[in-house]
C-alpha cells in the first residue's frame, strides 16, 4: 500500500519525506491556493523534493480546456500525475489524454459507478472522496470497498487512490478493505506515529538508564572499569 500527503506545502513534504514513507503527494486547487507562490513552481518544487507520482489538477472545465492544461502540466515533470474532475467534460478529457500517455487522477468520485466509468476512461488512477462522504452522513468506506472489489473483478488497471482522509482510522480501514493509496494530510501522518505507550515507554527506558548510569559509575570509581 502507498501513502501519499494531499498537500502543497513543501516545508511539511520535507519533513516527512525525511522519514522515507512518503510515497507520492496529492493536490488540488484550494491546497495550491493556501501557498505563496506561482502555481507550477510549487508544483516543480514538490516534483523535484519527491520521487513518487504528484497529482496537478487542471481548473479548465472543458474538454479542450482541460486537454492543453493536462499536456502542459505532464511537461513540468516527469512524475506529474493530471487530476481531471469526473464530469462528463473530464470524463472524455480523461480518455484524450490518457490515449497520449499522460496518466490521469480523476477526482471527485462519490459513486461507484463515477468510479467504473473513470477506469473505462483510461484513468490510472480513482479518487474517492470519503471524508466528505461522512461529512453528510453516507459511510464513505463502503465506496472504497465497492471500487476495490470492481478493481479485482475486472483486473482494472486503475488504482484506487481514497482522497478526504479525516483521521488514522481511515487509513486503517483503507488498508484493510484492500485500497491500493491513500493520501492524507500532513496532521494526519503524525498523528499515524504517534502512542502514549511509546513515549512513556521510551521515558521509562532513558530514565532506568540514567539510573544504572549512576550506580554503575559509582561502581568504577572503585574497580577503575567504565560504563557510558
Ligand atoms: C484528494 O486528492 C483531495 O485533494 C483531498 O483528499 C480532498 O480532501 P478534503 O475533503 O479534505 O478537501
Amino acid at each position: 500500500m502507498k501513502l501519499f500527503l494531499d498537500t502543497a506545502n513543501l516545508d511539511q513534504i520535507k519533513k516527512l519525506n525525511q522519514m522515507g514513507v512518503v510515497d507520492g503527494i496529492t493536490t488540488n486547487p484550494s491546497l495550491i491556493a493556501k501557498e505563496p507562490g506561482e502555481f507550477e513552481d510549487i508544483i516543480v518544487g514538490i516534483c523535484r523534493e519527491v520521487r513518487g507520482d504528484v497529482s496537478a489538477e487542471v481548473v479548465g472545465t472543458t474538454h479542450d480546456e482541460m486537454v492543453v492544461e493536462a499536456k502542459h502540466l505532464s511537461s513540468l515533470a516527469p512524475n506529474i500525475v493530471v487530476k481531471l474532475p469526473v464530469t462528463p467534460e473530464g470524463l472524455r478529457a480523461t480518455r484524450t489524454v490518457s490515449s497520449a500517455g499522460i496518466r490521469v487522477n480523476v477526482t471527485l468520485v462519490f459513486s461507484a459507478n463515477q468510479g467504473l466509468l473513470a477506469a473505462k476512461a483510461g484513468a490510472s488512477f480513482i479518487s474517492p472522496f470519503i471524508g466528505r462522504l461522512d461529512d453528510i452522513g453516507q459511510r464513505g468506506m463502503a465506496l472504497v470497498e465497492d471500487l476495490v472489489k470492481i478493481r479485482a473483478n475486472y483486473e482494472l488497471r486503475a488504482q484506487v487512490l481514497v482522497g478526504s482522509i479525516r483521521h488514522p482510522q481511515h487509513v486503517i480501514e483503507s488498508a484493510m478493505v484492500g485500497a491500493d493509496i491513500v493520501t492524507m494530510p500532513p496532521e494526519v501522518m503524525e498523528k499515524m506515529m504517534q502512542h502514549p505507550l511509546t513515549d512513556s515507554g521510551l521515558k521509562r527506558f532513558l530514565d532506568d538508564w540514567q539510573k544504572a548510569k549512576k550506580i554503575k559509575q559509582a561502581t568504577t570509581r572503585q574497580d577503575g572499569k567504565s560504563f557510558t
